[in-house]
């Protein structure tokens, strides 16, 4: 029976009925670049093509931010026979030609739609449409898609994330579908196999640990959204990704705090999409954003997310397994003062039950370097003394 049921399968994956998600897209978490965190609706031609350009030059490309994303507010009218079209005023040359610009730098094109019947800033949506926008992303050279979840009224989410992931896979083209349904029904529990990361959250704000008050809803701080993710960490893994939403670095927090922000999101395997502009980057947050060593931490082939060992008095200790034995630490300060800490490497001697890997501070010597300040090494066969000042972090890779 089960050579039967495997049979087909195979029949239907070969006939295109079989409908999956493309495979081997996210094997690490995603890294680009996305307009809505600064530009929000105010996006046109000219800001992706200079996006584009700054993301060569200033080095993000190497960096590994491959993905330049559209997020909302591209979008035109469909047109008699239901394809959607893009808003000629902001995007003359139009979508396909965008794309190809796009490709020629070395990146890759994201767009937004939404699940519903309209996005969330009320344009229109895919509900209905998905065969069809599958297919007109696919002629313009999409290669991500971000899915929103406004305007859905009753819809079942597994159903209409299932549906556009058959959609955009029969359509040809591969495309990292990156569902942003905010964490509502639990997707971490049932998405693994429909797309390649979900939210977790709601929308991120530019505060670190204050939530943001839009009037009818909240934008949610830093600490916030990392106070929600320690328990979602075994569901994340090689190609489907706990998403805490896109980063604000270099959007109005402070460089501690920046720094902060991307060592957890780094910390918690979390896909990597600036969101700051790229015409106005300070030199502080250029250094952060591109710190290989940090990214290392975030792309790490293992793919386990990170973990809060311990927390007291507002600090928090972070560790990540890393490929080949070596483990990543963090030391988070969520207080607005500075610390003077003592770490005696024996208090962290624990196991992973997810990775089941365990740090062997009692029986072995880790070399460790900072990764914000490369020159700081050392051994962890003595304690380590450490500043760590107000609403920031010391950050470590120890090595065996
Ligand atoms: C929702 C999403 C955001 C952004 C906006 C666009 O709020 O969660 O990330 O895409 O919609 O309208």
């Amino acid at each position: 029976m089960k050579r039967i049921i495997i049979a087909f399968c195979a029949l239907l994956l070969a006939t295109g009925l079989c409908a999956q998600k493309f495979p081997d897209l996210a094997l690490t978490p995603q890294m680009g670049w996305n307009t809505w965190n600064k530009f929000a609706g105010n996006i046109n031609e000219q800001l992706i093509k200079e996006t584009a350009d700054r993301m060569v030059e200033l080095g993000l490309v190497d960096a590994g931010y491959i993905y330049l994303n559209l997020d909302d507010c591209w979008h035109g009218e469909r047109d008699a026979n239901g394809f959607i079209t893009e808003n000629k005023e902001k995007f003359p040359l139009g979508m396909k030609a965008l794309g190809d610009y796009i490709h020629s730098k070395g990146l890759k094109f994201g767009i937004y739609s939404d699940a519903g019947r309209q996005t969330c800033a009320c344009f229109p949506g895919s509900a209905g449409h998905e065969y069809q926008d599958a297919l007109m992303y696919a002629k313009w050279g999409v290669d991500y898609l971000k899915y929103d979840w406004c305007f859905t009224d009753n819809t079942n989410p597994v159903g209409a994330y299932t549906l556009m992931r058959d959609a955009l896979y029969a359509a040809g083209r591969p495309v990292l579908f990156s569902m942003c349904e905010w964490g509502t029904s639990s997707p971490w529990r049932w998405a693994k196999d429909v797309a390649h990361s979900w939210r977790s959250t709601g929308d991120i704000g530019v505060g670190f640990s204050k939530d943001i008050d839009n009037g009818t809803w909240k934008s949610l701080s830093v600490l916030s959204i990392l106070d929600r993710q320690d328990t979602l960490r075994k569901y994340a893994g090689p190609g489907h990704w706990n998403d805490p939403d896109m980063l604000e670095v270099g959007n109005g927090m402070s460089v501690n705090e920046d720094r902060a922000h991307f060592t957890m999101w780094c910390m918690l395997a979390a896909p990597l999409i600036l969101g700051n502009d790229l015409t106005s980057i300070t030199k502080e947050t250029l250094a952060i954003i591109t710190n290989k060593d940090m990214i290392a931490v975030d792309q790490d082939s293992l793919g386990v997310q990170g973990l809060k060992l311990k927390a007291e008095n507002g600090v928090e200790y972070w560790f990540k397994p890393l490929k080949n034995g070596d483990w990543a630490f963090v030391i988070l300060n969520r207080n607005e003062r500075q610390v003077n800490l003592k770490v005696d490497w024996k208090d962290f001697v624990f196991t992973d039950p997810l990775s089941s890997r365990s740090t062997e501070f009692d029986k072995a010597i880790y070399s460790y370097v900072n990764l914000w300040d490369k020159g700081v090494k050392g051994k962890t066969k003595s304690p380590m003394s450490v500043i760590v000042p107000g609403h920031d972090v010391a950050a470590y890779r120890l090595s065996l």
